[in-house]
């Protein structure tokens, strides 16, 4: 079977590579549409070797379509995604719009694949660029001892933000490198060559930003699990694609290094490197690019025996937020769901 499908945000950063892994992944597309805002409408993008017109988002443009894949800001997903849900499509939606909505499903396929069969409102919520590793990283070590509690700290790269967060980024780099001075920030809130940020998103009034707030509700959801405590520091770093995470894990029942590093060798999704073998560690060099999700680092908390420490390192557009999503699309189509 083939599908008729609508990618939205097509121009983002986000939707430019949903068109690549659409592709790389021979997902089984009858038609497709590309689709933006107003002022996209007209320019054309690559898909498959062909190259298609960039319509304007409006109503009538989800006739017909099974999946629509968006990646807009969540305002537009607020109002268009319960328009296309309307029209008869399943839509994949890359936005926080819907992440917390009890009647969305929030998917990582390698962990809760099974809740792609509880769609009520036509929506399905792909996950934050954090969450989708870190729970494809922890689901092995779940299933061998219970997460009690996380502590995680992250190294986020600047695509995060977008294509404006990657030009923010490149124009300050190119300055700094040059000896120049440095242009004021425009995506960033703070300059990022050569600097970490840890407010580069808005404050909540609970003192954490609102993405360690989404680390934290949205872990929970994937992992079925609302008692699992998270405590996260959302940072961003000078690199331009690829998120990393130090991550502490307290279990209810004791793991093993070993137990743990022969979970995550086979786990699916995982590319575990173990540096005591061959010195070999996780990289936001190695994962940009790829859809796994790359762990190593792996050790026993010398102040918890419940606990093991662990690096995570994935690929923000892509595991984090394209290939996640086309996984969820092709899920749709190996369990009959989409016919
Ligand atoms: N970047 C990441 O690592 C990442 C990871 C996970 C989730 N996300 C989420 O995915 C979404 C897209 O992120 P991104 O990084 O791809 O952002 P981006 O590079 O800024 O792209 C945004 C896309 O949305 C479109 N858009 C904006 N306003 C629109 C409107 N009024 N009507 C229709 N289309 C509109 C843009 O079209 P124009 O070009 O025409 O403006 C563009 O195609 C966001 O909700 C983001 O939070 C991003």
């Amino acid at each position: 079977m083939s599908v008729n499908v609508a990618v939205v945000g097509a121009t983002g950063a986000v939707g430019d590579l949903i068109r690549k892994v659409l592709v790389e992944r021979a997902f089984p597309v009858k038609t497709i549409k590309f689709l933006a805002s107003e002022k996209s409408a007209g320019k054309t993008v690559e898909f498959a070797g062909k190259l298609y017109t960039v319509e304007p988002i409006r109503a009538e443009a989800f006739a017909g379509v099974q999946i629509v894949l968006s990646s807009t800001p969540s305002s537009v997903s607020k109002e268009f995604s319960p328009i296309a849900a309307k029209a008869g499509a399943i839509v994949i939606d890359n936005s926080s719009a819907w992440r917390m909505d009890p009647d969305c499903p929030l998917v990582v396929p390698e962990v809760n694949g099974d809740q792609l069969h509880h769609i009520k409102k036509g929506i399905v919520a792909n996950p934050n660029c954090v969450a989708i590793p870190l729970c494809v990283a922890l689901k092995p070590l779940h299933d061998l001892g219970r997460v009690k509690r996380i502590v995680v700290a992250t190294y986020q790269s600047s695509s995060g933000k977008g294509a404006t967060g990657l030009t923010d980024f490149n124009a300050q780099v190119a300055a700094w490198g040059a000896g120049k001075p440095v242009p004021a920030p425009t995506a960033h809130k703070a300059q990022l060559a050569g600097n970490v940020i840890t407010l580069d998103w808005t404050l909540d009034p609970n003192g954490f930003t609102e993405e360690e707030n989404k680390v934290v509700n949205e872990t929970k959801k994937i992992m079925g699990d609302p008692t699992i405590g998270v405590c996260p520091t959302c940072v961003r770093v000078p690199v331009k694609v690829a998120h990393s995470e130090a991550v502490t894990v307290e279990f209810h029942n004791p793991v093993s290094v070993a137990d743990a590093k022969a979970a995550l060798a086979k786990a699916p999704g995982v590319v575990f490197m173990d540096e005591t073998k061959d010195g070999k560690f996780p990289q936001p060099l190695h994962a940009e690019g790829s859809d796994h999700t790359f762990v190593g680092r792996v050790r026993q908390d010398p102040s918890n025996p419940n606990a093991l420490c662990l690096w995570v390192v994935s690929d923000n557009l892509r595991k984090g937020a394209a290939t996640n999503a086309v996984q969820c699309a092709q899920e749709l189509v190996r369990r009959g769901i989409v016919k």
